[in-house]
């Protein structure tokens, strides 16, 4: 089983699009897959109707009582999405209380690390969507993963949220003596925009090596896919957006394969000509 998370401190970059859409993808392929919402706005949640004000159950329950990170409490707290092998972990909003309660109560930092665990033989790939703010949530989304995946949205500020992101995680590589792979998505790349062409340098210029070689670009098909609560793959298969999101997720498991065939520590990357431009 894989973990990814999907992370940036900065709202509105497309992690939640990313998450939905890669699970949807490798779902479409056989995969079994888990999908954990840890945004307490529940976006996620939402894309598939639910309702993250009055979830009755949610991940915030493993947060309360850490006796209940058992498989058989965990496959309680899972909700089917209506489609074929995606499931859904839930949010609520009672996750925004999450740093209050954490405060004297140790180790809540491992809690969704235990949690996917226990559900290894269950799932083929887990998919963590995360908040935008640093705090107790991310720090367990971060903590959790194989591979950390980075929406930067091609815009004008994108690189100060990067940089953000950047620096919470050489903070947590530190603490945790390990370097968490992590690539940086471009996204909603607008090719008519000057902002869009000029940060999308920028971000190659200063993070080529971490970074996608190609890009996903703007695409309405994405956000009417979330409108209808359906996942993109499933809505329109042919939409520029599903077509770079396809590409983007045969090569996360391109360099996955590399990374597992190379020796420890070394930053194996596909070349960029495997990837449709
Ligand atoms: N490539 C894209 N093209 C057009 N709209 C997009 C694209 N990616 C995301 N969106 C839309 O932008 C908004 C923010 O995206 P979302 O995935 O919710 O970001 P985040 O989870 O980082 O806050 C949503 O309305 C979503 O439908
Ligand atoms: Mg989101």
């Amino acid at each position: 089983m894989q973990v990814w998370t999907v992370a940036n401190q900065k709202g509105g970059v497309g992690k939640t699009t990313t998450s939905v859409t890669l699970a949807g993808i490798a779902a479409e392929q056989g995969k079994r897959v888990l999908l954990i919402d840890l945004d307490p706005q529940g976006s996620l949640t939402c894309y598939f109707g639910g309702d993250p004000d009055h979830v009755p159950i949610s991940v915030f329950t493993l947060f309360q009582d850490k006796s209940v990170v058992c498989l058989e409490s965990i496959m309680q707290l899972l909700l089917p999405t209506g489609f074929d092998n995606v499931t859904l972990l839930p949010a609520s909003t009672a996750l925004a209380t999450l740093e209050r309660l954490a405060v004297g109560k140790g180790g809540l930092g491992l809690v969704i690390s235990h949690t996917v665990r226990q559900v290894r033989d269950e799932f083929d790939l887990v998919i963590i969507d995360s908040p935008p703010v640093l705090g107790v949530l991310l720090i367990n989304a971060l903590a959790a993963c194989d591979r950390l995946i980075i929406p930067v949205q091609t815009e004008h500020l994108a690189l100060k949220g990067l940089d953000r992101m950047l620096h919470t995680l050489r903070m947590l590589d530190q603490s945790q003596q390990r370097a968490l792979r992590y690539v940086i998505v471009p996204t909603m790349f607008d090719r008519r925009t000057q902002a869009s062409i000029v940060s999308l340098r920028k971000i190659r210029h200063q993070h080529g090596m971490d970074t996608w070689p190609s890009k996903i670009p703007i695409d309405t098909r994405l956000r009417d896919a979330s409108l209808a609560g359906v996942p993109p793959n499933i809505y329109d298969a042919k939409s520029n957006g599903l077509v770079a999101y396809n590409s983007l997720y045969n090569w996360l498991l391109e360099d996955q394969k590399q990374e597992t065939s190379s020796s420890w520590g070394k930053f194996h990357r596909p070349s960029s000509t495997q990837v449709a431009r």
